[in-house]
């Protein structure tokens, strides 16, 4: 999938030439209009525009045709409707799905774009690459294309390029917590957009909180009646029901992209169990807790595994992509220690404690999805001590930086685990840029640490390491309308860890680069914040 050596330079032809021949000649990157970003492995521009016209046309094989509808519906921001045809007949002015059937020799590119004078040819190893191409190429469009409003302009031109591109890694996913606060369908479509344009193929979406459970689970009704309502706020109530859910996840299907659901457990569940009391050690029902929960699943008790199946056999018809998290993280175990239930399983099953019993309850759950043919992603915390070994089918996503600096990636790989790379420092853009309502300023970075010090990019190459991933989390009443300004620009810098190959452009490049993708951030309505401390305004309102 890796392209050997970095080529991100650019090229520009020497001479104006009918057929854009590709020079060696290097240019001053910051003056080049070009803008991709992620930024691709190699990228060659030349002179000479390629300009869109009402009579351009799309030609695209049958079994890649929604590929190329997915581009026309976007070219629509020109105001004309581009036609599709499958096959290429010698047009003047084309844009090019070269097929490539079978998709079977690779060539470890994700994708080759190359824009001339009258043609775009774009050819991909995989359906997912022509994808990740119109994103590109869309990038390489006026702004304006953006727009579902503005077709005044004259003239819809792309530079003369040629681009080829491959990802770093496999798994490049963004977070969302839909648990503490609620975000509606259409808001997750927008971010699903969003990702897709930043080429993140994972949509993982934390859908249980202790303030709030959000998938519906017929089986068990009081899960929404009570659990999606369990704290005050007016963002905090609602829930996804199966018909949403569907939708959400077909919608990130046509964008490539993998809903990777979360159902966080044994630990953050008041809300499932102010709904299921019986289900607690203690048979009461907690309070909605915004951070960690003194309270947890009983994991002694048979009943919690009964109900866990029946609720994960829901999740798996709902969501029937290959992973489900399982969460796993900060589940205080005091109450297990007090609980006869707990302590009786450990002694029957001769485990060594109350953390040992957390890798029981883990492993039996993870055993039950592989059986389903599931691979299991838990938080970090479930290989901190040794104990209970873990089945293959778990990965472990290592995410507590701060606490346990590598603990858990280290402790991964030695158990063969795969491992997600999203560490809190500095993969959760929930942090601000300067101290917000709870959020001290050791929760704070900037765009500068987030581009040159991630943990997660320093990683020594391992054929374990899936991946990256970032968080937003929704602590404190981060509403929906707060979620760009935290997500934007530094997720720019985590999209480019997670997809470009080899050497990275200074911070100073890239940060260039950034700022001038701004008038497309507008035009998308996306209400970027400020990238580093001094560009705060004074009053500046992360609310
Ligand atoms: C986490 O941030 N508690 C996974
Ligand atoms: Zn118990």
């Amino acid at each position: 999938m890796i392209m050997s050596k970095l080529f991100v330079k650019i090229f520009i032809a020497g001479i104006v030439c009918f057929s854009c021949n590709y020079s060696n000649s290097r240019v001053d990157r910051k003056a080049t209009p070009i803008n991709i970003i992620p930024t691709p492995t190699e990228l060659n521009a030349a002179k000479g525009t390629f300009k869109l016209t009402p009579a351009s046309v799309i030609v695209a094989e049958d079994s890649i045709k929604y590929i190329a509808e997915f581009l026309q519906e976007k070219l629509k921001g020109t105001g004309y409707n581009i036609r599709i045809v499958n096959e290429n007949k010698d047009f003047k002015n084309v844009i090019y799905f070269k097929p490539k059937n079978p998709f079977d020799e690779k060539n470890g590119l994700s994708y080759q774009l190359n824009v001339s004078l009258k043609k775009i040819v774009i050819s991909a190893d995989e359906p997912s690459g022509y994808f990740y191409a119109v994103q590109t190429l869309l990038q390489l469009f006026p702004p304006e294309i953006l727009s579902k409003d503005s077709h005044t302009r004259k003239e819809w031109s792309v530079p003369c390029v040629d681009i080829k591109d491959a990802a770093k890694y496999n798994w490049r996913s963004f977070m969302l917590d839909s648990g503490r606060q609620f975000q509606t369908v259409d808001f997750i479509k927008r971010y699903l957009d969003i990702l897709a344009m930043l080429k993140i193929n994972v949509f993982h979406w934390h859908l249980t909180e202790g303030q709030g459970w959000r998938i519906e689970i017929k089986k068990y009704p009081k899960l929404t009646e009570i659990g999606s309502k369990v704290a005050d706020g007016e963002e905090q109530q609602g829930y996804y029901t199966y018909e949403d859910i569907r939708e959400i996840v077909e919608y990130a299907k046509k964008r490539f992209i993998t809903v990777v659901p979360e159902i966080d457990i044994p630990g953050h569940s008041d809300a499932a169990l102010i709904a299921y009391p019986e289900l607690t050690c203690q048979k009461q029902a907690p309070k909605a807790t915004m951070g960690v929960s003194p309270v947890l699943f009983c994991a002694g008790n048979e009943k919690t595994y009964e109900f866990l199946q029946n609720v994960l056999d829901t999740v798996c018809e709902l969501f029937p992509g290959e992973y489900i998290h399982l969460g796993g993280d900060e589940a205080p175990k005091a109450i297990w220690d007090q609980c006869p239930v707990c302590q009786n399983k450990i002694k029957q099953l001769h485990l060594k404690n109350s953390d040992d019993l957390q890798r029981y309850f883990s492993k039996r759950l993870a055993d039950y999805l592989g059986k389903k043919g599931k691979k299991v992603i838990f938080w970090g915390d479930v290989v901190y001590d040794d104990g209970e070994t873990l089945p293959d089918n778990v990965i472990v996503y290592w995410w507590n930086s701060r606490g346990h600096g590598d603990l858990a990636y280290k402790n991964a790989i030695k158990r063969g685990h795969s491992v997600i790379c999203g560490t809190n420092a500095y993969c959760y853009l929930n942090y601000p840029v300067v101290p917000w309502s709870k959020y001290d300023s050791t929760r704070t970075f900037d765009f500068k640490t987030v581009y040159e010090k991630n943990p997660s990019d320093i990683l020594v190459p391992n054929d374990l390491v899936m991946g990256m991933g970032c968080c937003l989390w929704t602590d404190w009443y981060v509403k929906m309308d707060m979620i760009d300004q935290r997500v934007f620009p530094r997720i720019y810098a985590l999209a480019e860890q997670m997809w470009h190959v080899g050497e990275r452009l200074t911070l100073d490049e890239f940060y260039m680069q950034v700022k001038s993708t701004y008038d497309r951030l507008k035009i998308l309505g996306i209400d970027y914040g400020p990238a580093f401390a001094n560009e705060v305004p004074d009053g500046y309102k992360w609310d």
